[in-house]
């Protein structure tokens, strides 16, 4: 597709869009079949040492700051892989300092349980995610964001551009499955900019893209932002199923929070996993990127009815394999 195409995709509506949509579903059976993987996420920290802009848990806001013990975290997965989740997801806020605990925490799971690891933890230098890789964790996920590079700096005031792009070669070139994503419906952000953001993705094949809509948060200088189209959101993961063929793409929070039942139609137009949020729910009031975040008043056991829900209406099974990226 040429990027005049791709731009023109994105704002598809009604019958058009319908047909998009399908295509990419009738990829994404040729490879997944009508299995959706599941994946237990933990937010063991809100603790960050960043600013950006958008985020409900970034640096300069005021509010309680946890940080989940090492045994607490392992008594979390034990939990998860009981249930049966075959991934973990380790989620914080970008904070060095727990990077050991991490590693042991990894090697520690790997002595007993048939688990695999992924982790989204920000960036690091390259001998960091080298530990965590030869501690055993197979997959790793940093979004890039927005591939507008004025964008990237208007957002992210202590951060680079460059650094991201040179953390995700780094997971790459360790073995990682390597994960990356963007935002849709930023301010500022055009379609031309999504186009973009997905021949990008083209382009340096990673094994996962985790994208949802821009949400504003309360908190934050982007309070005021409008919200993002829904059909946007839907036609951009129906376009990177078209053009990326393979990789795994979450049905996301941020899509269940945009609007209720947008999970299971993304399970409908090119997405292949879901997430739920394992994290107890006495962390999850502190753990809100964007306002109104579903799940708040959940505990583990409700979210994954509420996923293997979203999976049933979209006529899907739930799968909890490994779930690594098919090379068909
Ligand atoms: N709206 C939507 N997504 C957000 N994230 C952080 N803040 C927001 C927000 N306000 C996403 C970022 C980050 C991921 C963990 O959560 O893309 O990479």
């Amino acid at each position: 597709m040429k990027k005049s195409e791709i731009i023109e995709s994105i704002g598809l509506k009604g019958n058009n869009a319908e047909n998009l949509r399908s295509k990419a579903n009738n990829i994404t059976e040729k490879i997944y079949g009508n299995k959706i993987f599941i994946r237990g996420i933990i937010e063991f920290s809100n603790k960050c040492i960043r600013d950006c802009k958008y985020c409900g848990i970034r640096k300069s806001i005021k509010m309680n700051r946890y940080e989940m013990d090492y045994k607490t975290i392992m008594v979390l997965i034990k939990s998860a892989v009981k249930i049966g989740y075959k991934t973990i997801v380790l989620q914080s806020g970008e904070f060095p300092v727990h990077d050991d605990m991490i590693t042991d925490i990894i090697k520690e799971s790997k002595k007993e349980l048939d688990t695999v690891f992924t982790l989204s933890l920000g960036e690091r230098d390259e001998q960091i995610f080298k530990k965590w890789r030869n501690a055993g964790a197979e997959r790793y996920l940093i979004r890039i964001e927005t591939t507008n590079r004025q964008l990237f700096k208007n957002l992210h005031p202590d951060d680079d551009y460059d650094t991201r792009i040179e953390s995700l070669k780094a997971l790459k070139k360790l073995g990682f499955e390597t994960g990356t994503g963007v935002m849709i419906g930023l301010p500022n952000q055009t379609d031309e900019d999504l186009a973009n953001d997905i021949i990008f993705f083209q382009k340096n094949n990673f094994d996962m893209y985790g994208v949802g809509p821009f949400l504003p948060h309360y908190l934050t200088p982007l309070k005021n932002a409008s919200i993002t189209n829904v059909d946007t959101v839907i036609n951009f993961v129906a376009l990177m199923r078209i053009l990326t063929i393979n990789a795994n793409i979450p049905a996301t929070t941020s899509m269940g929070t945009l609007r209720k039942g947008l999970r299971s139609e993304i399970l409908k137009s090119g997405a292949n996993v879901i997430m739920p949020n394992h994290t107890p729910l006495e962390y999850r009031e502190d753990y809100m990127l964007y306002d109104n975040k579903i799940g708040v008043q959940s505990e583990p056991d409700d979210t994954l009815k509420m996923a293997l829900c979203d999976i049933e209406k979209a006529g899907k099974i739930a799968s909890f394999e490994k779930g690594f990226r098919s090379r068909i």
